[in-house]
C-alpha cells in the first residue's frame, strides 16, 4: 500500500485515465501535466505519475532501482476468489516483461535467438500474403470497419501462426485475448474478474497442451524452436517457461499492433496529403510507422516499482511505490520533439519515441510489429487512392494502458477522388 507523497510532491486529483473525455483525447491534459507537474502523486491510483521524456527514459534505464515486476499487476483490487483461481490453476508464470533477473536475461536471450532477424525475413512473405488477402477483401467505395477487417486479424493471425496454433482455433483465441486487458488494466467488478481469470486459466492450459503436442510433433514454428532449446538443456528452458512464453506472446503480440495500426490510420484519415505521398513514395512509410507510434502510443502507460527510496527532480519517493510512466506524454515532449502535437510524414528522430519502452525490457516484438505496420500501410495505400475515416465517436477500451479504436468505420476510395 502506498505511503503517499511528502509535502514537496504535487498531488493531482484531476488525472483520471478512465474519464471518457480523457479516453477520447488524453493529450491536452497530458501537455498541461508535463508542463506544470511532471511528477505528481495520484491518490486515486495510488501511484506516482511521470510525464516527462527524460524522467521516464531514466527510469527505464535503471532496472536496479525500478523493477518491472508490477507491470501486469491488476490495478483494481482483486476479488479473493479470482486471486485463488490464479494461484491454484493458472499454468503460466512471469517470464517476460514482468520477469526479474536472473530468470529474465536467460529467457530473453532464448527468445531473441528464436525471434531472430532470419526468422523475421522468412516471415515477411507470409505476413505480406496475409495482409494482401485482408486488404483485397476490404470493399472499395463503401463503408467498412478497418478493425474487424484488418487491424485486428493481421497481427493476431500472424502471432498465432508464428506460435504454431492451429488456424481453426483462432476465433477461440481471439475471444480469450479480448478480456485480458480489462482484468489487468481495467476496473472490473468481482464477478467479471472471476469470469476473466477463468479465461486466463483456459488460455494458459491451451498453451500447455500445445507444448505437449509440439513435443510429440515438431513443426516449423517458434514453439518447436523453443522446445529445441529445452531438449538441449532442460535447465536452460523448462516446459513451464515455454508455456509461459507462449501465453505472454499471445497477448503482447497483437493487441498493441492492432491499436497502433488503428490509431495511425485514424490520423492518416485527417491527412490526405500524407496518404498521397505514401502512394507516390512508399519509401517514406517506415518513417510514418515511427510517427504513428510516437504520436498516439498504443501502450499509453507502463509501470515500475521502486526497489529502494529514490529521488526524481528533487522529489523523494519511498521504496515499494508504484510509478506510472506515461509514454503517451513522453512521446509528445517538446524538449525532444519539435512541434510534437503535429503528425508529420517525415519527422527527424521520430523513432526516439518510447512506445516500445527502453533498456533491458525493450519490446522484443518491435521488429515484427514494425514489419506488420509497414506492410499494412504499403498495401492499403497502394489499393486505395484515398482513405476516408467516417464520422464516429472514438471508442477505446476503458483501461489504464492500451489505447486504440475498437472500431474504425472508413471508406477506401479507388478511382476518381471524392470531394
Ligand atoms: C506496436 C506494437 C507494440 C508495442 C507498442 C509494444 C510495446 C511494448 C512495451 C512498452 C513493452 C515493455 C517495455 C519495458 O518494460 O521496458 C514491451 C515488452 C515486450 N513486448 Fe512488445 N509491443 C508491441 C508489439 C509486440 C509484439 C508484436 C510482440 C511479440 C511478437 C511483443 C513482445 C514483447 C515482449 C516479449 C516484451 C517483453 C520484453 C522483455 O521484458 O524482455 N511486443 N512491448
Amino acid at each position: 500500500m502506498s505511503s503517499g507523497p511528502g509535502s514537496q510532491c504535487p498531488v493531482r486529483h484531476d488525472f483520471d485515465p478512465f474519464d471518457p473525455t480523457y479516453l477520447a483525447d488524453p493529450y491536452p491534459l497530458l501537455a498541461e501535466l508535463r508542463q506544470d507537474a511532471p511528477l505528481f502523486y495520484s491518490p486515486e491510483l495510488r501511484m506516482w505519475v511521470l510525464t516527462r521524456y527524460r524522467d521516464i527514459e531514466a527510469v527505464f534505464r535503471d532496472p536496479a532501482r525500478f523493477s518491472s515486476e508490477v507491470v501486469f499487476e491488476p490495478i483494481a483490487d482483486m476479488d479473493p476468489r479470482a486471486v485463488e483461481i490464479l494461484r491454484t490453476r493458472h499454468r503460466a508464470m512471469p517470464v517476460l516483461a514482468d520477469a526479474q533477473p536472473p530468470l529474465h536475461p536467460r529467457i530473453r536471450r532464448h527468445l531473441m535467438s528464436v525471434f531472430s532477424a532470419r526468422r523475421m525475413r522468412v516471415l515477411e512473405p507470409t505476413v505480406r500474403q496475409r495482409a494482401a488477402e485482408l486488404v483485397d477483401r476490404l470493399p472499395a467505395g463503401e463503408p467498412t470497419d478497418l478493425v474487424a477487417g484488418l487491424t485486428f486479424p493481421l497481427p493476431a493471425l500472424t502471432i498465432f501462426a508464428l506460435e504454431g496454433f492451429p488456424e481453426q482455433d483462432v476465433e477461440q483465441l481471439k475471444a480469450w485475448s479480448d478480456d485480458r486487458v480489462h482484468v489487468v488494466f481495467g476496473r472490473l467488478s468481482g464477478e467479471r474478474q472471476i469470469q476473466v481469470v477463468e479465461t486466463f486459466v483456459a488460455f494458459s492450459q491451451y498453451c500447455e497442451d500445445h507444448v505437449t503436442r509440439r513435443l510429440a510433433e515438431p513443426a516449423d514454428d517458434l514453439t518447436t524452436d523453443l522446445l529445441e532449446i529445452h531438449r538441449g538443456d532442460p535447465d536452460e528452458l523448462s516446459l513451464k517457461e515455454v508455456t509461459s512464453i507462449l501465453f505472454g506472446l499471445s497477448f503482447a503480440g497483437h493487441e498493441t499492433t492492432t491499436n497502433v495500426l488503428g490509431n495511425t490510420l485514424r490520423h492518416l484519415g485527417e491527412h490526405p496529403e500524407i496518404w498521397a505521398r505514401m502512394r507516390e513514395d512508399p519509401a517514406i512509410i517506415p518513417g510514418i510507422v515511427e510517427e504513428g507510434l510516437r504520436y498516439d502510443a498504443p501502450v499509453q502507460t507502463w509501470r515500475r516499482l521502486t526497489r529502494e527510496a529514490v529521488e526524481i527532480d528533487g522529489i523523494h519517493i519511498p521504496a515499494g511505490e508504484r510509478v506510472l510512466l506515461v509514454l503517451g506524454a513522453a512521446n509528445r515532449d517538446p524538449e525532444v520533439f519539435e512541434c510534437p502535437e503535429q503528425f508529420r510524414a517525415q519527422r527527424e528522430g521520430a523513432n526516439r519515441h518510447l512506445a516500445f519502452g527502453k533498456g533491458i525490457h525493450f519490446c522484443q516484438g518491435a521488429p515484427l510489429a514494425r514489419m506488420e505496420l509497414r506492410i499494412a500501410l504499403e498495401l492499403l495505400s497502394r489499393r486505395f487512392e484515398r482513405l476516408e475515416i467516417l464520422p464516429h465517436a472514438f471508442e477505446t477500451a476503458p483501461n489504464l494502458a492500451f489505447r486504440g479504436p475498437l472500431r474504425l468505420p472508413a471508406i477506401g476510395h479507388v478511382g476518381a477522388a471524392v470531394a
